[in-house]
């Protein structure tokens, strides 16, 4: 935009579409540089003009980029100010999850950030699953799950909720597949919300100056890393599997 508009101010008609877009994505990349985006921005804005040029030329109704851009909207919400993508675990991670599901009756699970609802879904059916509950946002993610729910018949509930209002205090395992950027925030809801005992499960990502050990399984064959966290009696949570699920775990720990 700003080339074009540079060389027609300047009367510096460019002789050909070709010549302007190079212009174009030349001074994406010049501006990415200037403001030291990262690496992936710069390949961004030098591809754009090129993709909106080649859109305007498909001529298609204006009507299809309206339902593209509110389809996406529904996906992807707030994504600009949570930081936090839709994007879904596999069932790699699924099974790795369910081996770590409270055996207790009466207790509860959430996920925070559900997107599609895959992982909750699975979990809440396990023979002697406990009750789970996923909570998203998004609303096209929301409405797909309590479908995929409803189809299944399964106990699982889906709420559309922010999770940072969410009251945490009554569950025993917490599950979060989010963001690097979701996580410093989350760790400080969780100190003060987590009862003695619960868990806190995050996919791929840890928390900034927190220890963190990784389920024994996960973190290889691309398989994320699954960290994990207990809170103590003492209030303090802290990495680790804790008893119950060191348990569960211990023909695959390493002997030391
Ligand atoms: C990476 S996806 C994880 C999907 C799912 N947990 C899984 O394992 O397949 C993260 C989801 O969290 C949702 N999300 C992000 N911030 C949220 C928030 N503050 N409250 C609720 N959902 C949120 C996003 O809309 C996105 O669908």
């Amino acid at each position: 935009m700003l080339a074009g508009w540079l060389l027609v101010t300047w009367g510096l008609q460019p002789q050909s579409a070709a010549v302007g877009l190079a212009c174009q994505a030349l001074s994406g990349v010049l501006l990415s540089a200037w403001l030291r985006l990262p690496i992936w921005w710069w390949a961004i804005n030098a591809v754009f003009p090129v993709a909106l040029h080649g859109a305007v030329a498909l001529h298609w109704s204006p009507l299809v980029f309206l339902g593209a851009f509110l389809v996406l909207t529904l996906i992807y919400w707030t994504t600009f100010s949570t930081r936090v993508p839709l994007y879904a675990s596999g069932p790699a991670v699924w099974r790795l999850m369910a081996r770590c599901l409270p055996p207790q009756s009466g207790a509860r699970v959430v996920d925070l950030g559900s997107g599609l609802g895959g992982l909750a879904l699975h979990l809440a059916h396990q023979p002697g699953a406990p009750a789970v509950l996923g909570l998203e946002l998004a609303p096209l993610p929301w409405l797909l799950s309590c479908w995929r729910a409803r189809w299944r018949r399964s106990a699982c509930r889906f709420r559309r909720q922010d999770y940072r209002c969410h009251d945490l205090s009554s569950y025993d395992l917490v599950l979060a597949y989010l963001s690097p950027a979701a996580m410093p925030t989350l760790w400080q809801q969780l100190v003060s919300q987590l009862k003695p005992g619960a868990c806190f499960i995050s996919c791929e990502f840890a928390v900034p100056d927190q220890a963190a050990v990784a389920l024994p399984g996960s973190g290889q064959d691309g398989v994320p890393p699954l960290y994990v966290w207990r809170m103590g009696t003492d209030g303090v949570l802290a990495a680790g599997l804790g008893p119950d699920l060191t348990a569960v775990f211990l023909e695959t720990l390493p002997c030391s």
